[in-house]
């Protein structure tokens, strides 16, 4: 996975790459580089030739600007790439543009190439010269092989050839004044404006200079030019798709004077709960119709299969929860990369719900399509507007949290939390399990949240003190029963994720069952413990954990003056019903994570390893 930008237009292109992709390292960051078409042009064979210059570094995006600060480059047509190495280490040679060997073709690319060494084979023994370990570089040689005139049909001959996953986009000195793109199941969107056309990974890359898209459907590719957009579907037949507009702010894909996106972006937590809400609760009523079910599919709902990766998974765990508490149906989850590989079984009268905040995630869309071969009908629950998965599913749920730019998952996870609270009570109440005075209660409650976790996040000092003091711990144990165990997941995660500290998340009750044997003066064990009905018995499992001398860290419900005789730190957190407890206990402990990571200087925004939604398997 990595990050794609290219621009023709009236404007020279530099700045408008490096920026771009300054928005798009979240997606990867290993290595970054630029092609760009030059004014200059020689003659060959009586047509015209224009320089393909093309500029890469090593490490991330910074050092490539810095290369680029003296380099004067007038041209204003050109594509960028940030890396995030699958083939070949994260060198200069193997950052991208790549060339063919003429070097008048630039090529970046997102994905995998599966069929790469028997490709770099045949064109080893036509002579092309490879120089690099990557497989992205079969792709200019593939070009260049099949040129003929026309870039567009070249690239269309390529994606025949190509198996796996990717999104490839081009340029040619034989000719300035066009961008090539083609989709082969990763995400490419077209940016459209006065002043030039966008190709992009996503949204925000673009979203300074424009606010309409339009997105590629797979084996698709796009001819740009600087005032129009091209879109061929797989027979190579003209498209007619008209752009729409998102609504996102320029903003929100900034830092906002935050130090981090991740900061800012739990800071946002009460306007994304807040936005996804609006409109599906209005009056007191509830408004769920885009799931797109009749109330007789609904009531001969089965068996609903929920599948995610990562944090949407966590989400998926509270959605079981709460779907079987208020609507009795029976939830299954998995991990979508496990799901799709067990031999799942489906029948027509299940439901299955695919999470996924970025809508790309490749376990999971390989998921929902085994599952569509065996007839499920598929609701995606997803952050991203035009994303595969809300393309490829039979309804779709939008969390509407802004862009999430930070890799770590922070206000797509409440988002997400939400859709689930409103989709078992949209379910309950139809199957009869919840009555208008139970609906009303809860719809109540439910106004509250953005406004108790704005209370959470008045107090983010409180949580960063815990931090100072317990940082230089090594092991942390998160843990939760019932509605707060997977936000003890989701705890150790975030954990894990940004500070590279070992953490583990469990139901408090396991502990007995192994991993206490983890825990002595080392270990921090961060507690979730409402006063619900496990209350008492989650003091049990902090009490055992205390007598083997761990530091004790409490989130606890305001007016609970007990815990503080088994904590060492006790963060209270506002009373709310218990099966929404999750939503207000997970603020505290991103904040806990992030004041932990900082303490050990990680770059929160892009934790080593990872990638902002992962398109490769
Ligand atoms: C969360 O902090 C992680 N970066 C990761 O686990 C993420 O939740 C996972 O990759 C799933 O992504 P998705 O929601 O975009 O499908
Ligand atoms: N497979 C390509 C490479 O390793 C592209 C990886 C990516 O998507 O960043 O260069």
């Amino acid at each position: 996975m990595c990050g794609i930008v290219a621009y023709i237009g009236n404007k020279k292109c530099k700045n408008i790459l490096v920026n771009g992709l300054k928005r798009l390292e979240y997606r990867g960051y290993d290595s970054a580089g630029i092609a760009i078409l030059c004014n200059d042009s020689t003659s060959e064979g009586g047509n015209c030739l224009h320089r393909v210059k093309v500029i890469k570094k090593a490490g991330k995006i910074g050092a490539l600007e810095d290369e680029l600060e003296n380099i004067d480059i007038d041209g204003v047509c050109g594509i960028g790439h940030t890396r995030w190495a699958t083939h070949g280490e994260p060198t200069e040679v193997n950052a991208h543009p790549h060339t063919d060997c003429s070097g008048n073709i630039a090529v970046v690319h997102n994905g995998i190439i599966e069929n790469y060494s028997e490709l770099r084979e045949m064109l080893t023994k036509k002579g092309h010269k490879f120089v690099s370990q990557t497989d992205t570089e079969v792709l200019p040689h593939l070009l260049e092989e099949y040129y003929d005139g026309d870039l567009l049909t070249s690239m269309q001959k390529l994606v025949k050839k190509i198996k796996g996953s990717g999104a490839v986009v081009a340029i040619s000195g034989y000719n300035h004044e066009e961008i090539i793109g083609a989709r082969i199941a990763s995400p490419l969107v077209v940016g459209v404006s006065r002043d030039g056309n966008f190709l992009a990974s996503d949204m925000p890359a673009v979203l300074e200079h424009t606010r309409n898209f339009t997105v590629l459907n797979d084996y698709e590719t796009v001819r740009l030019t600087k005032d129009k957009v091209e879109i061929f579907d797989p027979e190579g037949k003209l498209v007619n798709r008209e752009p729409f507009k998102i609504n996102w702010s320029i903003s929100s894909a900034e830092k906002s004077g935050y130090e981090d996106f991740m900061l800012k972006e739990i800071f946002e937590q009460p306007y994304g709960v807040k936005e996804t809400m609006r409109g599906r609760i209005t009056d007191g009523r509830l408004n769920f119709s885009e799931l797109n079910l009749s109330t007789q599919q609904i009531k001969n709902l089965k068996k609903i299969q929920i599948i995610a990766c990562g944090t949407s998974y966590h989400t998926a765990l509270i959605g079981k929860q709460i779907i079987e508490k208020w609507a009795k149906i029976p939830v299954e989850v998995d991990f979508s990369s496990e799901y799709r590989y067990r031999g799942p079984l489906v029948e027509s009268d299940y439901l299955l719900i695919a999470i996924t905040q970025s809508g790309e995630t490749i376990d999971t869309l390989a998921a929902i399509r085994e599952a569509k071969t065996k007839g499920a009908k598929i609701v995606a629950i997803t952050n991203v507007v035009g994303s595969t998965m809300a393309r490829e599913s039979s309804s779709v749920i939008y969390t509407h949290a802004g862009p999430e730019i930070g890799v770590c998952a922070t206000k797509t996870f409440t988002a997400q939390i939400i859709v689930m609270y409103l989709m078992g009570l949209y379910l309950g109440k139809i199957k009869g399990y919840i009555d208008d005075v139970k609906l009303k209660e809860l719809i109540e409650e439910l106004n509250f949240i953005p406004n108790k976790i704005q209370n959470i996040l008045n107090r983010a000092n409180d949580i960063k003190h815990i931090a100072n003091k317990t940082c230089g711990h090594t092991c942390f144990l998160f843990l939760g029963r019932i509605y707060g165990f997977p936000i003890a997941l989701e705890g150790a995660l975030k954990l894990k994720e940004i500070s590279y500290i070992h953490a583990e998340g469990y139901p408090a009750g396991e502990m007995k069952h192994g991993p206490i044997a983890l825990t002595d003066k080392r270990t921090v064990v961060v507690g979730i413990i409402p006063e619900d009905f496990v209350y008492e018995k989650i003091l049990s499992n902090i009490q055992e954990v205390k007598a083997r001398k761990a530091t004790v860290v409490a989130i606890a419900t305001e007016g609970d003056n007990k815990i503080k005789e088994y904590a060492d730190y006790v963060f209270y957190v506002p009373k709310t019903m218990d099966e929404l407890y999750g939503i207000l206990a997970v603020v505290p402990l991103q904040l806990y994570a992030y004041y932990i990571a900082k303490n050990h200087n990680r770059n929160v925004d892009q934790p080593r390893n990872l990638a902002k939604s992962v398109t490769v398997e």
